[in-house]
């Protein structure tokens, strides 16, 4: 009899945990998902005992403080769940021999670039949550784990949460007019997308020291070129309008682009262009417009 691998999925009510939630069926692995009413990562007791009570063989960590504006404020919470739990959560992947598969940001660059960041590129947050993300990945880092890997990502989204793409969805879908900065570029990614490419990747992960990749849909653009396309995949009638970024009190990268290649390259993988991703994740959900 074949025992198929164990996988505990945390941060599961979160966008990414919530993809893995949706496709999990089509993969032969056993899941167990955990949210933060049954699996507070920044309870470390809880997590000691989690780990003594449950053999699990790979955790794919989906949980972070994501709110980048209130990251500004709440930097204790903010640091607490997105670098010192990684540290300890870390310590028991490595006690236990567990594969870990954490997921990062974009935003632990500065956007001073103009070509899309490698892995080995210079990091440089703007921001707190990039800041603690990246703390999170030298704590990650500084384990000795196996075949474990970091996988930075961008502009996540999906039917769940409070993404960018959801609330120009919801304005567009109330006939709002909006206005939207054309000064930040990245690349939107579809949770779905990257919670497959994930599942696929998983029995080819061979190290001994963690590894990170880059992993978004392909192409770039701005937020409101997004918001653009989006309008147009809705067929709404929204007067969408550019603006640039302004003082505000959080600073956010310009330009980050993340480079695919040695992903695609490693395991063989094909990434979808943002667009078509976009359209069919569009193409799915039932709008009813200027009805909300
Ligand atoms: N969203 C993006 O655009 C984006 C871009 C680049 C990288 N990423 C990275 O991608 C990963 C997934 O992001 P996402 O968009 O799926 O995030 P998300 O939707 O905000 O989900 C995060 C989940 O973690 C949970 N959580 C927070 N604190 C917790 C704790 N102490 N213990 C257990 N659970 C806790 C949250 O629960 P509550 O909601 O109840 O707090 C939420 O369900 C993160 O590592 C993020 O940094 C995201």
């Amino acid at each position: 009899m074949v025992i198929s691998k164990k996988i505990l999925i945390t941060g599961s009510k979160g966008q990414l945990g919530s993809s893995f939630k949706k496709i999990s069926k089509a993969y032969n692995y056993n899941f167990i998902f955990t949210d933060k009413s049954d699996l507070d990562i920044t309870n470390f007791d809880l997590l000691k005992e989690f780990f003594k009570n449950n053999k699990i063989d790979t955790l794919i960590n989906c949980v972070a403080y994501t709110d980048v504006d209130s990251a500004e404020i709440k930097k204790s919470i903010c640091n607490m769940v997105n670098y010192k739990a990684m540290d300890f959560l870390s310590g028991l992947c490595e006690k236990f021999n567990i594969q870990l598969i954490h997921i990062s940001t974009d935003y632990v660059f500065d956007g001073k670039k103009d070509s899309p960041y490698n892995e080995s590129d210079f990091t440089q947050p703007l921001n707190n949550y990039g800041l603690s993300k990246l703390q999170g990945e030298k704590a990650v880092m500084n384990h000795k784990l196996k075949n474990s890997i970091i996988i930075r990502t961008s502009l996540l989204y999906n039917d769940n949460g409070d993404s960018f793409v959801r609330k120009i969805i919801n304005k567009i879908i109330k006939g709002e007019s909006i206005e939207v900065v054309n000064d930040q570029f990245s690349s939107p990614t579809y949770a779905d997308d990257l919670a497959h490419a994930i599942l696929k990747i998983i029995p080819l992960i061979s190290n001994n020291i963690t590894e990170i990749y880059h992993y978004s849909n392909k192409g770039h653009c701005s937020r409101y070129d997004l918001a653009i396309k989006i309008n147009e995949f809705i067929n709404g009638d929204s007067k969408i309008s550019s603006t640039k970024s302004k003082n505000e009190t959080t600073v956010r990268p310009l330009y980050s682009v993340l480079e695919t290649s040695k992903i695609i390259n490693k395991f063989n993988l094909r990434l979808r262009h943002w667009e078509e991703a976009l359209e069919e994740f569009i193409s799915n959900q039932n709008f009813i417009l200027n009805e909300i």
